[in-house]
């Protein structure tokens, strides 16, 4: 679809081109509610799209990027030679691929691109591609460094290009649940945050498939290699890239920021002032650079938005047993706990008596006293004070064969048809990415990070 078009369509109405309807579902108050994905849109707006990077995930966003009515592939970019076969295997004969992403930029029949590329490369692509007049969805961390944020986000601002990153939690129906129950106030003042993405297999430690036709014929190894130091080609920097801290961001970058993008957007938050890591490489000693467990505390100063709390979050990649342990946010007065794909809240009102009997003073004193103490107490509270009242658990399930990546991508599209605000743009990316970096630097350093949130700088 043409500019002009699209601007027609955003002008005429915000929602001309969407017609509501699709299945509905019950949210945790029992009120009815539809999924962002199922609001349905009209298939004669087309947006092509081009992938670069087409790898695992470069996968996953396509196909359900192209679940998305009106959404058609017409590129894939990538550099080693048995992925662009793929791409024409699976995606048909007819689309383009080339290993040069700047090709895919120069195209007039593409409107998005979405970056699926080692995290190295994430920030130089997506400034190009705006820069190019295409609108991005960029694989999470939003980039490799935290210096590197700034740039992406002034280049959106200059472009005004639809820019969206894709940790898809931003807009889970899940996360919107857990965001009503916390705004509700039910769990009181929020006062701690536990989220953990422990692992145990192999694949879970990104010892991912080498193809036996790995060489630089097959793979262009300069190109890359980027910004990062030159070294001589490696396959398993190329297609274990996340072990090695020139291309990935190690477990606190890669997975760090979903955990907190969920927390973000839950309570509204733009992030921590203190970050404090510490990073080990216990097991997988398989010439990795990059830790494979590290556990953080993140101290949230009080804001408007929230009360002062800790966050505490781990990734261990040889866990031996806790792997699937929901999230816990813990409030004064009752916890809402986030497992895959359901919550569970519990919360109660303190009695309006303080405590007496049982483990308390009251016994160690004379026995006059402990009568005088008890008369004191009968007289001041009645029965109804004493006691504790807990309410009704709340829960809440996502429907079978819920997509969340589906919404994410049904966002970024709605973005670019209608002008509504995407879920994660780049400065929420910024603020999501750069307290999981942080911990790679405060591990390293030995020491906390102090980080300006409202700045978005190391201070
Ligand atoms: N949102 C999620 O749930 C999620 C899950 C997994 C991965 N990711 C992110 O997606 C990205 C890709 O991860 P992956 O597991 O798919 O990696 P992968 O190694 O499977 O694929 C990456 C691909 O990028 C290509 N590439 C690298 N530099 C390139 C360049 N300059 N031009 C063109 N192609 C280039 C490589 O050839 C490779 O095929 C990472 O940033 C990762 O953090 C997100």
């Amino acid at each position: 679809m043409n500019n002009t078009r699209r601007d027609f369509i955003r002008k005429i109405s915000g929602t001309s081109a969407l017609i509501v309807g699709g299945m509905a579902i019950t949210d945790a108050y029992g009120k009815t509610i539809t999924l962002k994905s199922e609001v349905k849109i009209s298939s004669n707006d087309n947006i092509r799209i081009a992938l670069i990077g087409s790898g695992i995930i470069g996968h996953y966003d396509t196909d359900t990027a192209l679940k998305v009515p009106g959404v058609e592939l017409v590129a894939v970019c990538d550099l080693y030679k048995g992925r662009l076969e793929r791409a024409k295997e699976k995606w048909g004969a007819s689309i383009f691929t080339t290993r040069d992403y700047r090709e895919i930029l120069a195209r007039k029949d593409v409107d998005a691109v979405l970056i699926c590329t080692s995290d190295h490369w994430h920030d130089h692509i997506s400034i190009d591609a705006m820069n190019a007049g295409k609108h991005v969805y960029c694989e999470k961390p939003m980039v490799h460094h935290i210096e590197e944020g700034q740039a992406v986000i002034d280049t959106q601002k200059k472009t005004g290009k639809v820019f969206q990153v894709g940790s898809q939690v931003a807009s889970s129906v899940l996360t919107a649940e857990a965001k009503k129950i916390y705004e509700s106030g039910v769990i009181g003042e929020l006062c701690y945050v536990e989220a953990t993405n422990d692992r145990s297999s192999a694949n879970g430690a990104w010892q991912y498939t080498i193809p036996t036709d790995a060489n630089t014929q097959t793979v262009d190894w300069d190109t890359y290699v980027g910004d990062a130091p030159k070294v001589p080609f490696d396959s398993k920097r190329f297609f274990r890239w996340r072990n090695y801290k020139d291309y990935g961001t190690g477990v606190a970058g890669d997975l760090f920021v979903h955990l907190l993008t969920n927390l973000h957007t839950i309570t509204s938050s733009i992030g921590p002032d203190k970050i404090f890591a510490l990073g080990e490489l216990n097991y997988w000693k398989d010439g990795r650079d990059a830790y494979d467990l590290v556990t953080s505390l993140m101290q949230y100063p009080e804001r408007k938005e929230h009360p002062a709390f800790q966050f505490y979050t781990r990734v261990n990649l040889a866990d031996g047993g806790t792997s699937g342990s929901p999230a816990k946010i813990v409030g004064t007065e009752g916890i809402i706990e986030l497992g895959h794909g359901s919550m569970k809240v519990k919360s109660f009102k303190r009695p309006k008596a303080p405590e007496f009997g049982g483990y308390d003073s009251v016994s160690t004193f004379s026995q006059a006293q402990q009568e005088e103490s008890t008369k004191a107490y009968k007289a001041l509270f009645s029965d109804e004070d004493k006691k504790w009242s807990y309410a009704k658990e709340i829960t809440f399930k996502v429907p079978e064969g819920y997509d969340e990546r589906l919404d994410h991508f049904t966002n970024f599209f709605e973005s670019i048809r209608t002008g509504k605000k995407v879920a994660e743009d780049a400065t929420f990316g910024l603020r999501a990415a750069a307290p999981a970096l942080a911990c790679n630097l405060s591990a390293r350093l030995k020491k906390p990070i102090l980080w300006d949130a409202e700045k978005m700088k190391i201070v």
